[in-house]
């Protein structure tokens, strides 16, 4: 099992926004879906520790996630928030970041041309690009660490129609490539049909319907 969630609780401000919350999320896509509001964002950031819960346990291929270093747990879970939140400089000096703190050299142009931006995208200032675009930059970061898993916050919240149709197709051949898989938040049904294997539906802080087959 790629993540097992028991009994999971998380509080904010004194508010319960995930309450008892057990899951299964298997290998392949799952997109969680679910009112605004309903605690899916808090999930995702439960599943590379940018969160802990305060009760329950979170396991990420069936050792608990306080069990692994933080850093190469995120390194190898990697997440694509919201919210864009981009380094100052440029673009490629945003996508470079995680390689570059290990030491490595990555491909920045094809890191760019997966998330749907092409090369001259490398040398922009990342803060003044569109909120899409900045979106993509994000993406491409991501993949320049080239992770097992991918978390995905709304990721083509921002992006018109053609723009969403690139991402799908790159995560398409993203999950085809990694060995793990892919975890999505979307409030598109359409776009969780065409992309993930499974649905997983979040109410309330709670698991809404089980994990059901291809949605
Ligand atoms: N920093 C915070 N302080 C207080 N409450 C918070 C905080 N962050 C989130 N919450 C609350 O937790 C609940 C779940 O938030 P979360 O961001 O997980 O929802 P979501 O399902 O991702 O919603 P959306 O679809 O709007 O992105 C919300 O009621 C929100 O107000
Ligand atoms: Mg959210």
């Amino acid at each position: 099992m790629l993540f097992s969630l028991e009994q999971i609780s998380y509080r904010r401000a004194g508010r319960a926004v995930l309450s008892d919350l057990t899951a299964d999320l298997a290998e392949g896509t799952t997109a969680l879906v679910g009112p605004s509001g309903a605690g899916k964002s808090t999930l995702l950031r439960l599943l590379n520790r940018l969160a802990d819960p305060h009760a329950g346990t979170v396991h990420y291929r069936g050792r608990d996630v306080r069990d692994y270093d933080v850093l190469a747990l995120r390194r190898e879970v990697a997440l694509v928030p919201q919210l864009p939140a981009l380094l100052a400089g440029t673009v490629a000096n945003n996508v470079s970041y995680g390689p570059r703190l290990r030491g490595e050299e990555c491909d920045i142009d094809c890191a760019l041309a997966l998330a749907g931006l092409d090369a001259s995208f490398a040398g922009r200032t990342a803060y003044q690009l569109s909120v899409g675009e900045q979106q993509r930059v994000m993406l491409a970061r991501a993949l320049a660490l080239e992770p097992r898993v991918l978390l995905l916050d709304e990721p083509t919240a921002a992006l018109d129609e053609r723009a969403r149709d690139a991402i799908e197709r790159t995560l398409l051949e993203v999950s085809a490539r990694m060995s793990a898989g892919l975890i999505f938040v979307t409030h598109d049904r359409a776009q969780a049909r065409r992309l993930a294997d499974r649905l997983v539906h979040i109410d309330n802080g709670r698991i809404a319907t089980g994990l059901g087959p291809r949605p």
